[in-house]
């Protein structure tokens, strides 16, 4: 049985996607695939009063189930209004969607946007795949999000060596073709924890701390001149916060070298037509660091909640911070 995300008590992210680019700051696609995640996220948006992109990958639905995750995400709306949030402004997103019949069945089971990646296959067959997922998604006013060039990097099961940033001079073409309703695109940002080799970096003479390369701000900019005001997303956002990686490290972890994209950086990003922020690793270490360090501090411990309370009050806090200080998005809730 069909069931509109409306229903839900979802939304869609046209108008959200308007007021973040109108406004200068971008909403938070936090991927979940566990209650203390969904937990955090929730509380985190609610208190800092933050508009949220509630994200599922595909690593994710094999995890945890795309039925329950659903019911999750619905479960999370419910939470958010106990918590005090009247209208809550929640979207549930397909996250790197491979084919039609799989966006397709996430628009039909309440999915609020879904994204169709086809970055892989060449530019024709892109434009054909994204404007059928348009076609369908529209019909019930789901919003789609498509992708142009290709990101470096490794998540859950979406892979590749090298990228290559999004051509300019393509996009107007391909979001005129496709009628998609936002574009991620490829400027140096890419998946997981690793995001750079050492050999990538530079060092910091006074810190001996690796330094990546800046991302391509002049291809974003030239993107943004030819399309003026189009919701433009960033996947692969995470900065691999050092405490966390610390953390980690210090409690029997063995994390050498991971690198993030600094938070400058993305704050830079926020501010211009970028209004949608992918951010998946630093809730992977910041649960995994708050549990290795409580277990290793209280080794009699084995009942998950001792364990999981803490990993959750660590993940809340980084989403806040990220929120208030790198998207700016606090208090852009209705
Ligand atoms: P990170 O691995 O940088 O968190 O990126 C997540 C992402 O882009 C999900 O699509």
């Amino acid at each position: 049985m069909k069931v509109s995300f409306k229903e839900l008590g979802l939304v869609n992210t046209r108008e959200m996607f308007a007021k973040a680019v109108k406004g200068g700051y971008a909403i938070p696609a936090f991927n979940f695939n566990n209650m203390e995640q969904l937990q955090a996220i929730v509380q985190a948006a609610v208190e800092t009063k933050s508009p949220v992109i509630l994200q599922v990958s595909k690593g994710a639905r094999n995890y945890a189930n795309q039925t329950l995750l659903r019911y999750m995400a619905q479960g999370a709306v419910e939470y958010a209004k106990e918590l005090g949030w009247k209208k809550p402004q929640i979207v549930l997103h397909l996250d790197h969607g491979d084919s039609y019949e799989l966006c397709k069945s996430c628009v039909d089971f309440g999915f609020s946007s879904v994204m169709i990646d086809a970055s892989s296959l060449p530019y024709e067959e892109n434009v054909k795949l994204t404007r059928k997922v348009v076609n369908y998604a529209h019909k019930y006013d789901v919003t789609v999000e498509a992708e142009l060039g290709v990101l470096a990097g490794v998540e859950d099961e979406v892979s590749s060596a090298v990228s290559h940033y999004t051509k300019p001079e393509e996009v107007i073409d391909f979001v005129k073709k496709t009628k998609c309703d936002s574009l991620a695109i490829s400027i140096g940002t890419s998946h997981g924890a690793y995001k750079f080799t050492p050999e990538q970096c530079t060092r910091d003479p006074k810190t001996g701390k690796l330094v990546p390369p800046p991302l391509a701000f002049d291809v974003l900019k030239a993107i943004e001149k030819k399309l003026p005001g189009f919701p433009i997303v960033l996947h692969g956002s995470s900065s691999v916060p050092q405490e966390y990686v610390d953390m980690c490290n210090q409690f029997g972890g063995n994390l050498p070298n991971a690198i993030g994209i600094p938070e400058e950086q993305l704050r830079k990003a926020a501010k211009s037509a970028v209004c949608k922020i992918n951010i998946d690793s630093d809730s992977r270490l910041a649960m995994t660091g708050a549990i290795r360090r409580h277990l290793a501090e209280n080794p009699g411990h084995f009942d998950p909640r001792q364990y999981l309370k803490p990993a959750r009050e660590e993940m809340k806090k980084m989403y806040e911070h990220k929120i208030i200080n790198v998207l700016g998005s606090n208090g852009k809730a209705r």
